[in-house]
């Protein structure tokens, strides 16, 4: 039997994805309802870490406790990976102990390569190109807060980075219509523009932002780009998310940030601690999103 993993986006189809986001949604009524989630005992997850986290980590840690199963948290330290062991044989070996392996790393090759010698699912936790996970939680909150997605308008602004991609593939598999702005020196992944032509568009002029639904953005710096801050900043200050972009928007948009934020850089504090932000829902919802995700891959 092939083992089905969650790289991208792209390995759910839009049926099971829309699926997903309704047991999301059950299984957060039902955490508050005080109900028990489908047991998952004696289920390890092994979460291989290679960059910092806070909210994903501890929502897949969260996670297995209410299945009742196990996380291992595994930083380059605590690995034989760290040392350079290959990904190769640390898939072959951590995957015949584990029974459902997450991953956050640099080269998103790192990843399809340990999938590929995974004999249990791989979940992709981040990469430099792609943060699904991040876009179950963020499908689940704009669906909470406004209803049916398809048919809207998202404008992404800042950088076309992980995040900007794995929301250009959510363009297209729940049928909304997204805009990218982003200075023409950090547009995103030219192939991928192309592939999701049919429901995004591309531009470097944050007018373009006018009448959105929904309004995003992310830090103009991303892990592993520490050392290019100051000179990022000054390309990116005309891209703020500012208090007269949201009100080029619609008067029922909402705005979203997968966190962390950098106020006064990427988006002013008037935004973000606003009336029209989701962020702390959006941040919960990564707990949800995701143990729709694990019951998925292990049942
Ligand atoms: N949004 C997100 O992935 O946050 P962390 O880096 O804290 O996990
Ligand atoms: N683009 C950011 C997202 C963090 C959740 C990064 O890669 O650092």
């Amino acid at each position: 039997m092939t083992v089905r993993h969650f790289l991208t986006l792209r390995d759910l189809q839009p049926d099971e994805l829309r699926q997903l986001i309704q047991r999301a949604a059950e299984l957060k009524a039902g955490q508050r309802a005080g109900q028990q989630p489908v047991s998952f005992e004696r289920r390890v997850m092994a979460m291989i870490f290679e960059k910092s986290s806070t909210r994903t980590r501890i929502s897949f840690e969260t996670a297995m406790a209410h299945f009742g199963g196990h996380a291992l948290f595994l930083s380059p330290r605590d690995t034989q990976l760290g040392r350079g062991e290959s990904i190769e044989d640390s898939a072959r070996v951590i995957s015949r102990m584990v029974d459902i392996v997450v991953i956050r790393t640099a080269g998103h090759d790192r990843i399809e390569r340990f999938a590929e010698f995974s004999q249990v699912p791989v979940i992709n936790a981040l990469t430099d190109s792609y943060h699904p996970c991040q876009l179950l939680a963020d499908m689940l909150t704009w669906t909470e807060a406004r209803g049916v997605v398809a048919g809207r308008r998202a404008v992404w602004i800042g950088d076309g980075n992980n995040v900007c991609h794995s929301w250009m593939n959510a363009a297209q598999l729940f049928d909304f219509e997204l805009k990218v702005i982003t200075p023409a020196e950090q547009k995103p992944d030219l192939k991928l523009l192309e592939n999701t032509a049919s429901h995004v568009t591309w531009s470097n002029d944050i007018s373009q932002a006018a009448g959105a639904d929904l309004v995003i953005t992310d830090t103009w710096a991303s892990m592993g780009q520490e050392e290019e801050k100051q000179a990022r900043q000054q390309i990116f200050q005309p891209y703020q998310v500012t208090e007269e972009v949201m009100a080029a928007a619609n008067a029922d948009a909402i705005f979203m940030h997968c966190l962390p934020a950098y106020r006064g850089l990427e988006v002013t504090e008037e935004v973000i601690d606003g009336p029209q932000s989701v962020i702390w829902e959006e941040a919960e919802n990564r707990l949800h999103a995701q143990k729709a995700l694990i019951e998925l891959l292990l049942s």
